[in-house]
Formats: structure tokens, sequence, C-alpha cells
């Protein structure tokens, strides 16, 4: 039996059922009624407002894109760091203007900080306006919480700890007519101790196959180009369904669906990603040349005292399986710069990680104390000054490591989807590896295949022009 709770599609079409009932009472009021959905953090945040949008949409919303004469406006939050809280803090804050001025507005605060007992009890104390405040868990309830909102005019927390489950059917309103995202797990069971991802979205827990091969059939047969399959560690896919699968054989059947798209995924823990993962991408003609890899630390100490579960040598040989077996992969990592206890020996060692890796590019941060989280309790003793000379010196090295693999492309012609047009008359487009091109191209050429002559790099993105023929 599967561990994993499902909403029923009873339970989901009573949630439709409600979205009707709160579009029959916005229609007694006159005019078109406008959502502004606002989101923080990750793509699976992205991922959870298209589905919150679904659910506007069918209650009869229209989107704006300013929290200005917005009859609802929803943040969708993040909690992984200090700095996405305060951003967070500070527009909630701001939002008392615009409720003086549309004192109608409806004001929702929902995803990883709602589920934190500290927000919500800020939410509730400093900021009276907030009417509506929701976990990540209990999504698939909003048409249900709205509507006590409206009805009962009292305001509604929902931000109890109940278990996540998976939620099939509710309708999606996606914000790219060529990149789509599918969330294909959510939840994590890795408690990496300085992260608060596990505590706010709760246990690991995954959509069934034939649900998501469902929803890829349909973005291929939409003419999607461009599709992400996510969850906070997608190797760990199907472990809780027990019908025998994994993330390597969802990726195989994922490439079986007909249609011309690419399939990327993130994110891969290193612990749970090997040669079987390597094998079906460098087999599966549509899977993106490109891995996400974090590896957080060059440190064995410290990561084991991340709980990361592998040491400094086994990630590098990970990186070796990997390049032998896809040369030209595109890959890109994650690390925190300063955990706590971290020394500067330790730092030095995941400089020297980052040369001997050479990374496409690199997302870095500083730590962040999470509350509730182990790393929280930990002894902290280098000052905050060495912490942010240490994490500019391995942001330069970086940038300079990045230029010097984008002058790599220089000359060579490459195959990527143009997927918009930029603000400097250039359209851009990607690689298949995932590498921003300016590209010197007719506008109508949005949304399709071309090959893209480079002539020129920078740090963050390439310079080309389009192959005619
Ligand atoms: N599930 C993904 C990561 C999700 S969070 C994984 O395991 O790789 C994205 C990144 O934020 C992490 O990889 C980590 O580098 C960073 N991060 C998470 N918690 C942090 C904290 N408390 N302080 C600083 N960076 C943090
Ligand atoms: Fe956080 Fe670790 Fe889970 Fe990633 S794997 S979400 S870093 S606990
Ligand atoms: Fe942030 Fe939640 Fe994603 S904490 S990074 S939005 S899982």
């Amino acid at each position: 039996m599967s561990k994993t709770l499902t909403i029923s599609q009873a339970e989901i079409h009573r949630q439709l059922a409600l979205c009707d009932q709160i579009r029959a009472l916005l229609d007694q009021r006159p005019g078109q009624k406008l959502a502004f959905v606002d989101t923080y953090g990750c793509q699976q945040n992205e991922a959870d407002s298209e589905r919150l949008r679904g659910y506007l949409a069918r209650m009869g919303y229209a989107f704006t894109d300013t929290e200005e004469g917005a009859d609802l406006v929803l943040l969708n939050t993040c909690a992984i760091r200090e700095h996405a809280e305060q951003r967070v803090f500070g527009n909630v804050g701001a939002l008392s203007h615009t409720k003086r001025r549309h004192p109608g507005q409806i004001i929702c605060v929902c995803g990883c900080m709602a589920r934190q007992d500290h927000v919500a009890t800020r939410l509730r104390r400093s900021f009276p306006y907030v009417d509506l405040v929701f976990g990540p868990q209990l999504l698939w309830q909003f048409p249900q919480l709205l509507l006590r909102k409206l009805t009962e005019g009292k305001r509604v927390f929902a931000t109890d700890d109940v278990p996540g489950a998976v939620a099939e059917g509710i309708p999606v309103v996606r914000q790219n007519r060529l990149k789509a995202w599918v969330s294909i797990m959510y939840g994590c069971n890795n408690f990496c101790t300085y992260c608060v991802v596990p505590y706010v979205r709760g246990r690991e827990r995954s959509r069934r196959p034939e649900d998501i091969l469902a929803e890829i059939r349909q973005l291929a047969a939409e003419g999607y180009k461009d599709i992400t399959l996510l969850g906070q560690n997608v190797n760990s896919y199907g472990k809780d369904l027990d019908l025998g699968v994994d993330f390597a054989w969802l990726l195989e059947q994922v490439n079986a669906i007909p249609g011309d798209f690419l399939i990327r995924f993130m994110t891969s823990h290193p612990k749970d990603a090997g040669q079987r993962l390597f094998d079906v991408m460098a087999a599966c003609e549509k899977v993106a040349p490109a891995l996400h890899l974090p590896f957080q630390s060059g440190s064995s100490r410290v990561l084991k005292a991340m709980n990361r579960g592998y040491t400094r040598a086994h990630y590098l040989e990970l990186v070796d399986q990997l390049r032998a077996r896809i040369p030209d992969i595109v890959l890109t990592s994650d690390v925190i710069v300063g955990f706590p206890g971290e020394t500067q020996e330790e730092f030095e060692e995941t400089m020297r990680l980052i040369e001997e890796v050479r990374y496409d590019a690199l997302f870095t941060f500083i730590f962040s104390p999470r509350r509730g989280t182990p790393a929280e309790k930990l002894a902290d003793p280098m000052p905050k000054e060495q912490k942010s000379a240490n994490f500019q010196r391995l942001l330069q090295r970086q940038n300079e490591i990045s230029g010097e693999k984008h002058r790599e492309y220089i000359g060579k012609t490459y195959r990527c989807l143009v997927d918009g047009e930029g603000a400097d008359g250039r359209l851009t487009a990607r690689t298949a590896g995932g590498r921003l091109i300016h590209l010197a191209g007719r506008a109508d050429l949005v949304g399709t295949w071309q090959m893209a002559r480079i002539t020129d790099a920078s740090t963050w993105a390439l310079f080309g022009e389009v192959v005619e023929g």
C-alpha cells in the first residue's frame, strides 16, 4: 500500500464547486474582479502559484501585475533565507496603504513562510488587514478557505501542521506558453541541518506516474517546448509509492512521449544521483544535457555537519562519472558560505572544489540561520565581515570561470529555443544546456528552434545570430 495521502477527486470537485459559488458571490458586485499573485522563492512556488491562478480563474478573476486596484492580492512566500522573509514583510507592510485606498481588497499570504508559527503570529498581531493565511499543504483547500473569509468576514488562519498530500485535478494557469513546470513530488525528507523546507513543506510524496505523464502528454500536445520536472530531490521520486518506479524510469517514460520538447529537472541530490541517472540522461534524446547538482560545501567535515550524506570525494567522483558519460554536460550548483563553524581552511576547500569542477554557473548563498533548524543552534564564531569577504571572493572567481566557459562557445553553432524578445531589441534564446543567448533575429522566430552561431560571450550570457536554413 502506498504511504502517500491522496486527496480524492470528489474533494477536488467540491473545491471547484466552491469556486463557482465564489464566482456567483463576486458577480453580485459590478465590474471585472482582478487578482494579483506575487510569487517568491523557487520554481516549486512558481508551479504552486500557477495552480492558485487556476483556482482564481475558475472563481472569475482576471489577472493584474500590480497590487494597486487588485480586488485580491495573494503573496506566495518563501522562507529559505532571512532576506526572502524580510522582503515579504516589507511588501505586506506596504499593502496597508493599498488597502486603505481600496478597503474591499482581500489580502492572502500563503506559501512556505505561512507555515511558520512565528510568521503566523506576527501576521496575526502586526498586520490586521491580512485576511487569509494558509500553508503549502493546504493549497488545495484555497477555495474553501477563501469562501469562509468571504461569507464569515473573520480572518482565516489555516497554518496548522497537517500532513502533506497529493492533489490532482486542480486547474492550472501557466505563465509561459513555451516553458512549463511540472511538480513530480512535494516536500522533503532530507533535513539538511540549515534548511527550513522539510518543516514548511512536509514529508516527501510523489505524484503517481500516470498523472505526471498525462500532464506532460497534454503539454506536448499544446506545443510546450521546454518542460521542467520539479522536486526538492527528484532522485528520490517514487520511493513512497511502492510501485517499483524511480526517477530514471520516469525520465524514460517522459522521453517516450511524442513531441518536440526538452526535458529538464531539478533538484538532484548528490547522495541519490549516480550512474543509472547519467546513463538514462545520455540515452534519452529529449533530456537536456544539463544537471543542477548542489554541493553546498567543499569540506567533508562541513558536509557532515550539514547532514548532506556524501563526502567531497564522493561528489567529485560523481562529477567525473557524469562527464565521462555526457562530456558536454552543463553543470550548475548551489553553495553555502559561512555555515556555522566553517573554518577559513574549510572555506578554501570550497574554493578548490569550484576550481576543480569548473561549474558553468553557481548559485552562492551566505548561511542564514532558520528558526527551528539544528544549524540555528550551532556556534558560529566566524565574523560577518570574513564571511562576506569569502563570499565575494567565491563569487568573483566563479564569475571568471563562468566567463571563461562562455568564451568557449564563441564561433560554434548551437540548437536553441527562441523564447522571447529582450529589452535590447534582440531575442532571447536558450541552448539545450540552458545557457542564455541574446540573439539577433526576427521577432517571429519566438517559439521556434533555431541554430545560433555564437559571436560573443559575457559572464552571464552568450551573444549570437541565427544561422538561416
Ligand atoms: N532541495 C534543493 C535546494 C532547495 S533550497 C537541494 O537540496 O539542493 C536552494 C538552495 O538554497 C540550497 O541548495 C542551499 O544552497 C540554499 N539554502 C538553503 N537553506 C539555506 C540557509 N539557511 N542559508 C543559506 N542558504 C540556504
Ligand atoms: Fe533543504 Fe536539503 Fe531538502 Fe534541499 S534536500 S530542500 S537543502 S533539506
Ligand atoms: Fe522558498 Fe519554499 Fe522554495 S522556502 S525556496 S519557496 S520550497
